[in-house]
């Protein structure tokens, strides 16, 4: 085996490179490709990502055992990221941003300056998040949460009033931003435009301000519930920042659920953005499951020339 180039990285040394809980990669480095492997990037261009096979030519050695940066428990190499590997071979997803020759300019390096590249290949990835384990990594998470986690705080939730549409129309304007706050006033305004019923609680904060909010209507179906009943669907749902993670959310959904169970509904459904991680993470904690992953798409139709 030959190294096909090396790593141009701005770290010289291995404690300049972050590690450890929330460590992000997104150094600025080369992949310096050798001349006579140039011909091998041809077509690379169209990949945004790629995974980056390389040597820890300076590990020294291996441990089967050993403590991750990421937590206070011993794992097994093979179940962790260590340089000290029986064959010490790296594996990194870079983004490209441009390729100059045999030069590519790569974002998230995470390998020391000078470091041999083995091998590149387009990152492809057909494994929904929703199948994905992330083995002892989620209990490390869950065991270094008690220091992260916020404090409860008081609230209440009860249904909206007229005089709580001014907040509700700035919490809409950070949900859905591509509406501005006076736009989701005036559809605040106008009321429900469905012909089922609907209705939004609020959780008010010690101070009496609004902290959140959940909008829950009647839908005649939803996927992956059954046809034959109407669902209750989470139409929005958001908490103030500063207000997540401290119950607030769940609050706000159980006054859903208990509506949506009085309107004769047997099942809750909901969605959220494919990208939108502490969403599907919110929801995954108060017992939805993923049951579908959709693109949506539009396409104007233009205007239509009707001949006589
Ligand atoms: C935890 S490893 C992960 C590397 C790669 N992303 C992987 O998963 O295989 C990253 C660490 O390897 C070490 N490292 C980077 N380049 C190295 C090299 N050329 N030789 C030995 N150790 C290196 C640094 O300490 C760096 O923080």
């Amino acid at each position: 085996m030959q190294p096909i180039g090396f790593v141009r990285s701005p770290y010289s040394d291995k404690r300049e490179i972050p590690k450890g809980p929330g460590a992000k990669h997104e150094a600025l480095g080369i992949l310096e490709i050798r001349p006579e492997f140039e011909l091998g990037l041809t077509d690379i261009e169209g990949f945004s990502h790629l995974f980056v096979i390389w040597l820890f030519d300076r590990a020294d050695g291996f441990d089967l055992i050993g403590r991750p940066p990421t937590d206070d428990r011993e794992h097994g190499v093979f179940a962790t990221r260590s340089p000290r590997r029986p064959n010490p071979i790296g594996l990194t997803v870079v983004q490209l941003q441009r390729r100059d020759g045999a030069l590519l300019h790569v974002k998230g390096v995470d390998m020391l300056d000078g470091t041999p590249i083995l091998d590149i290949k387009p990152y492809l990835s057909s494994i929904p998040a929703d199948q994905l384990r992330r083995g002892w990594m989620v209990d490390a998470e869950r065991r270094r949460r008690p220091a992260t986690v916020a404090a409860p705080i008081a609230f209440i939730v009860r249904s909206a009033m007229g005089s709580d549409r001014e907040q509700v129309a700035h919490m809409r304007a950070l949900l859905w931003p591509s509406a501005s706050v006076e736009e989701h006033r005036r559809e605040l305004e106008a009321g429900s435009v469905s012909h089922l019923p609907t209705e939004t609680f609020v959780a008010v904060g010690e101070d009496g301000g609004l902290v959140g909010f959940v909008e829950v209507g009647l839908r005649s179906h939803a996927d992956g519930c059954d046809a034959a009943k109407p669902v209750g669907f989470l139409e929005g749902w958001f908490v103030n920042e500063e207000c997540r993670r401290r119950g607030v959310g769940g609050a706000l959904v159980r006054a859903a659920e208990l509506w949506a169970r009085e309107q004769g509904c047997v099942e809750m459904a909901s969605d959220t953005w494919i990208d939108h991680e502490e969403s599907q993470k919110a929801h995954a904690a108060l017992g939805f499951e993923v049951v579908d992953r959709c693109v949506h798409f539009r396409k104007s139709l233009g205007k239509t020339t009707i001949r006589e």
